[in-house]
């Protein structure tokens, strides 16, 4: 992936780094992500958009992975910003991002998170529901403060991907249902409105999708919508928003397309639905999360204790697990790995990769083909950029690992490893008196 090589010792290497030698210095768990690799997927969406002569804006979905850093290297590289909350808006606002490429998205926004929106003065809030309408209209006038919104529509289009990360489905917690009167509805509540500038609609069928159907398809059918505004109250939508779910390689199973092949159909759909119904075309907006950071993070571990399950499986675990990613046991996720310092050596073994948690299904890798592995072996985990860090936990109190961002030869520490210290500065001590 990448910038990945192998040296002359047989460690892996990753932005020109050796990765062993990160392992030394930072420590494990430790999260490595090839800057050089979320640049070129950032450039490969805008180029390519740039090349269809398409107005568009490349939104980051951070929920991925948020942090400060990436958030700077967002900023650097042109991208909008998805956010989902008032910790990745205030992380995003202290990392310096230009608030007006922000977008803010989410099904239960509270009031205070809301009032974040405005007063940083973000770009455009992604509206989802009508208690959304009835507060953001309440807080814009109160602030005496237009805000631009886009409305979250429902398609009713289902992506084929896994059921707990489908959330275009007609049976959807999120946004407006396109085809039972709830979007005309939602539309005519702030289309008139003073404080609200309604700037088109926002669509998200789903995540880690490999077909272009799916989009194109939702893309139709918001359209529709569109000329049906237009037509009926003279209403013109300058702005698209067909969210993110492009998806990646995890395993040599997955085939993921390129940039310019997710995006290309959607695209044809909007133009010639634009020509057919005379509306002018949108600006095409989208929201990639983790096909901008997902192969560009590699977890590193070390390997600790083994054992045998006799003609039935062999176990090496290692010092992270669940806590830094949830993936393989919450949806099954399948990844590859390498023994970082044996990379050339030939994967004759089969381990399962355990992790360290209190809990059986804390396995990373089911059957991993590896290398022989020892005590002390790094084992690096590939493709955990997205939804990694950003899903991690403390369970039975384990510190969040560090993450280091690497670049031709030089490496930079972008989040710190949390210390034991670091988990109970929150905690107060019980000031109770024991009862009689
Ligand atoms: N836009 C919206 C409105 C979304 O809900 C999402 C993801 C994205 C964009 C970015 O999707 P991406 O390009 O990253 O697929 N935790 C799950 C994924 C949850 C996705 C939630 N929404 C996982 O680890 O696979």
């Amino acid at each position: 992936y990448g910038t990945q090589q192998v040296n002359e010792q047989g460690n892996l290497m990753i932005g020109g780094v050796d990765t062993v030698e990160l392992a030394k210095q930072y420590g494990t768990p430790l999260f490595v992500y090839d800057t050089a690799l979320i640049r070129k997927r950032a450039r490969g969406f805008i180029d390519t958009f740039e090349k269809l002569g398409v107005t568009a804006q490349v939104a980051y979905a951070s929920k991925a992975f948020a942090c400060v850093a990436v958030y700077q290297l967002a900023a650097q590289e042109n991208l909008s910003l998805d956010v989902v909350s008032g910790g990745e808006l205030f992380t995003a606002i202290k990392a310096g991002f230009p608030a007006e490429r922000i977008h803010f998205h989410g099904n239960n926004k509270s009031i205070a998170e809301l009032e974040l929106a405005f007063d940083t003065k973000i770009g455009c809030i992604v509206v989802d529901n009508f208690y959304e309408i009835t507060v953001i209209k309440e807080i814009a006038q109160r602030k005496n403060q237009k805000m631009n919104v886009l409305l979250r529509v429902t398609p009713g289009v289902e992506a084929h991907t896994h059921d707990f990360i489908t959330t275009g489905q007609a049976d959807s917690k999120f946004g407006f249902d396109l085809n039972n009167g709830q979007a005309d509805e939602a539309f005519k509540l702030v289309v008139n409105d003073e404080f609200i500038n309604l700037l088109g609609l926002h669509c998200h069928i789903g995540s880690q999708i490999f077909e272009t159907e799916g989009f194109s398809l939702a893309a139709g059918k918001v359209m529709q919508k569109m000329g049906v505004w237009k037509q009926e109250h003279g209403f013109e939508a300058t702005v698209l928003n067909l969210g993110g779910g492009f998806g990646i390689r995890y395993t040599a199973e997955d085939k993921p397309l390129e940039p310019h092949e997710y995006v290309a159909d959607m695209i044809k759909t909007v133009q010639a639905e634009s020509e057919k119904l005379s509306l002018t075309m949108p600006e095409i907006w989208i929201e990639p999360g983790r096909s901008l950071v997902g192969d560009a993070g590699t977890s590193l571990y070390t390997i600790g204790s083994q054992k045998t399950v006799p003609g039935l499986r062999e176990y090496i675990a290692v010092d992270g697990g669940m806590s830094d990613n949830i993936r393989p046991a919450l949806y099954d996720a399948k990844y590859e790995a390498v023994i970082a310092n044996k990379a050339n050596n030939a994967k004759t073994s089969t381990y399962t990769v355990a992790g360290k948690l209190c809990e059986s299904g804390d396995k990373l890798i089911i059957d991993a083909a590896l290398q022989k592995v020892e005590t002390g072996d790094i084992l690096a985990m590939f493709c955990t950029g997205a939804y990694g860090y950003s899903m991690a936990s403390n369970y039975n109190r384990v510190p969040r690992p560090a993450v280091v961002f690497v670049e031709n030869g030089e490496h930079q520490l972008a989040i710190q490893r949390e210390s034991y210290e670091n988990l109970v500065v929150n905690d107060l001590p019980l000031t109770l008196k024991k009862g009689e």
